[in-house]
């Protein structure tokens, strides 16, 4: 006998195998969609989610636990976990969310300032923001709904309108534009990622002492050097894992990590799943 397929996304055990679904979970206390939605290995694609009413509570009971209100968004990259659900102290979480698989020019976009175990948080400001880009999440909804040959592109189109929006309403993000010498460095940085990179060397690459350069990366980039360094490996590695078929021990090799068994460490510990598992949840 075949399984039923759930065709309700608002329900465990939906596929998510199209490129855009959008929805809205109004989750009440004591209603049928109050219960914790937990998806360890995450989805294939990405997850945009914006609370309109009452709070949510995002990785509870960790060090990362995360407490969401009216106007805060978050962005779920493909395969990070999902676990979240109503904050205990709040009658419901009605959020509005979109699944989507990212177009190539929208990276930029994607680079949140504020990230938890691989999660993007940040607040809209103000209510009239919060309007807007509640307006346009409509949008995608009703566009979906329309269902014409072009109502995906449409969709798209209000997705990346959204994307464009939240990085302009990024309040954490650096205003100026990027140091000059920083970005040099991170142009180095991406063409030896194969290569071990001491702190001595980016700094000569910088022209700086060692201490002023970590300083201003981080003031620049918003995390620590060595953070950056690594999660530009684990986007290297995620993508040679899911469009090669190069073995784990290869991957690592070409990203600098002699020990792979040390690289599947790191690779488990950002996206909370080793790179053979990645691989065949992608598959
Ligand atoms: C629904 C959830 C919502 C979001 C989408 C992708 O089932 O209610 O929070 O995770 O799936």
């Amino acid at each position: 006998m075949t399984e039923a397929i759930n065709l309700d996304p608002l329900m465990p055990g939906y596929p998510f195998n199209a490129h855009l679904v959008a929805g809205i979970t109004p989750i009440d206390q004591g209603g049928e969609l109050d219960f914790w939605i937990e998806r360890p290995s995450g989805l294939k694609g990405y997850i945009l989610n914006l609370t309109t009413s009452g709070s949510g509570l995002v990785f509870p009971g960790s060090k990362h636990e995360t407490r969401v209100n009216t106007g805060d968004m978050m962005l779920i990259p493909a395969g990070a976990c999902h676990d979240y659900g109503r904050h205990p102290d709040a009658s419901n979480w009605h959020h509005r969310w979109v699944y989507f698989r990212p177009r190539a020019t929208w990276s930029e976009w994607l680079n949140w300032a504020q990230v938890t175990r691989n999660v993007g948080f940040m607040t809209i400001e103000s209510r009239e923001r919060v309007q807007l880009i509640s307006q346009l999440f409509k949008d995608i909804d009703s566009s979906r709904k329309n269902g014409n040959m072009l109502s995906e592109e449409l969709g798209l189109n209000l997705l990346e309108q959204i994307l464009i929006r939240c990085r302009e309403f990024d309040q954490q993000r650096p205003q100026a534009p990027l140091d000059n010498r920083i970005h040099r460095v991170c142009q180095f940085i991406n063409d030896n990622l194969s290569k071990e990179l001491s702190i001595a060397e980016l700094s000569s690459v910088a022209c700086m002492s060692s201490s002023r350069f970590s300083h201003l990366f981080r003031k620049q980039l918003g995390i620590p050097i060595r953070q950056w360094i690594e999660d530009q490996r684990i986007s290297l590695a995620r993508q040679l894992l899911l469009t090669t078929d190069l073995a784990v021990s290869q991957v690592a090799q070409y990203l600098g990590y002699q020990d792979a068994l040390y690289f599947s460490r790191v690779f488990r510990k950002n996206l909370g799943l080793s790179p053979r598992e990645f691989r065949k949840s992608h598959q």
